[in-house]
């Protein structure tokens, strides 16, 4: 039960999740800082204003990643740190930051693994359009060059995005994300745009410098059918799109530099956008790619009025939801009621593989499952945790061993953090964080993650 020799074993976070320090050293506004503070968007009324404080903590959480033995930490920049305007100023306080935090984890022998956009763009440029504006790309590349031009010495693993499909769709499609509009030309503009900003972004940082490696992070599964639709059921087409805009719309223009057919048969909405040259520039061959897996998604046929179009659904429903419902959570439902499908993660690196020749080598970039355990003696025992970890895993070598290059892995997350839309409800870390206190408390997973780190490999009980 062994890894590669090498393999890359690591935890990941990302800067509005954790950081707090929302107003400080001259920090600005995001689309996080505003969609959180508008009452009825997230759960609770929680804010990322205090996260679990890493900003002033960061020292501590450094030597906690050291004391479990993490190898690598995948974190992200916070843009609205680093330049408050979204463009044009740099903000030295924001930059001294995580010069310090990349110091702290190269001290500690820990491989830093940046990410440079994980959803918390400026406000100033969401005033501008954000995302729905062609201008977006370029404003993206210029802050990945001012970034990676400071630390490009120290960190050598460069992410652009964190999961453009959930900038797109969730924050654009059905607004349940920051900056929370629901309307699917927009999500199509801003899937476009995004794409195109990590394209710029690569040829930027690759003029910057040859030896980093630059990589992309998408969160890409398997989609299902599950039970009998007849053959002329619109659930047929639907599952089809959701694949094409879950998977396709991302692997195809950066390995194929081009756009499914399935998509591009929406017409205005999807080609309106592309102009010439884009695909070139999305294609941009990158070093390695990211993959962030947490379960399959399957779904049953449902009841359609006759007419409906699953290309042009009713109202602002995306394509791909007319005659389909999602299929009951299966496995050891976490509390985020999520399916657990470990076996998905296998097929899914698999069919890549097969799919892809110039499939670049993988990095796991987050896995991971939301259960609440107390805090009992000092002690979290997170069975749940432990059982995820180790069939996902064991799902991963077997992908391994059938071919695939992976050459890293990390979990999501190292600590309990602000899980977006639902605040603080969805407890994700190996590490728990009493977020009154701020006391960190490692959980029995991170106990058990640590001996995998240690033997390389899967303890194999
Ligand atoms: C992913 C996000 C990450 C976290 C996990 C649970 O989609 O990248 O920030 O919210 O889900």
């Amino acid at each position: 039960m062994s890894f590669p020799k090498d393999f890359l074993w690591g935890s990941a976070t990302s800067s509005y999740q954790i950081e707090g320090a929302w107003q400080e050293d001259g920090k600005g506004p995001n689309i996080w800082d505003v969609f959180s503070h508008t009452p009825g968007k997230v759960l609770n009324g929680d804010t990322g204003d205090v996260a679990i404080d890493h900003y002033h903590r960061y020292r501590d959480d450094v030597s906690l990643m050291a004391d479990l033995g993490l190898q690598a930490y995948r974190f992200s920049f916070s843009w609205a740190r680093i330049i408050p305007d979204g463009t044009g100023a740099i903000e030295k306080r924001g930059l001294d930051f995580y010069d310090r935090l990349i110091d702290a984890l190269l001290e500690k022998n820990i491989h830093p693994m940046a990410t440079l956009y994980h959803w918390d763009l400026p406000a100033v440029l969401q005033d501008k359009g954000g995302w729905t504006h062609r201008d977006s790309a370029s404003w993206f590349a210029d802050y990945s060059a001012v970034v990676h031009d400071a630390f490009s010495d120290r960190v050598k693993m460069w992410a652009t995005l964190n999961e453009p499909w959930v900038s797109a769709f969730l924050g654009h499609g059905i607004g349940i994300h920051a900056p929370g509009i629901k309307d699917p030309v927009a999500a199509f503009a801003a899937a476009h745009h995004l794409l195109l900003g990590h394209g710029k972004a690569v040829q930027a940082m690759r003029a910057q410098s040859s030896d980093s490696q630059l990589g992309i992070v998408l969160n890409l599964a398997p989609v299902y059918l599950e039970g009998d639709a007849p053959d002329d059921h619109p659930a047929h087409t639907s599952v089809a799109l959701h694949d094409a805009i879950l998977n396709g719309l991302w692997t195809e223009p950066l390995l194929r530099s081009h756009y499914p057919d399935l998509l591009l048969q929406l017409g205005d909405v999807v080609t309106g956008n592309i102009k010439d040259g884009d695909l070139g520039i999305i294609s941009e061959p990158i070093d390695w790619m990211g993959i962030n897996y947490y379960q399959d998604i399957r779904f049953v046929p449902s009841d359609v009025t006759p007419s409906a179009d699953p290309m042009n659904p009713p109202g602002t429903d995306l394509p791909g939801t007319v005659g389909v419902e999602p299929a009951p959570a299966i496995g050891n439902v976490t509390s985020f009621g999520w399916s657990t499908t470990p076996d998905g993660l296998r097929a899914l690196l698999v069919t890549l593989d097969g799919e892809y020749d110039n499939l670049p080598p993988i990095f796991i970039t987050e896995n991971g499952c939301a259960y609440d355990y107390p805090v009992e003696d000092g002690v979290v025992n997170d069975t749940l945790r432990v059982t995820y970890m180790h069939e996902h895993l064991t799902a991963l070598l077997e992908a391994i061993k059938e071919g695939v290059d992976v050459r890293g892995y990390m979990h999501w997350s190292l600590f309990d953090n602000f899980e977006w839309a639902e605040g603080y409800r969805q407890r994700f870390g190996m590490v728990h964080v009493d977020f009154d206190t701020q006391v960190r408390t490692p959980k029995q997973s991170a106990l058990f993650y640590a001996r995998v780190i240690a033997d390389n490999g899967l303890p194999s009980a």
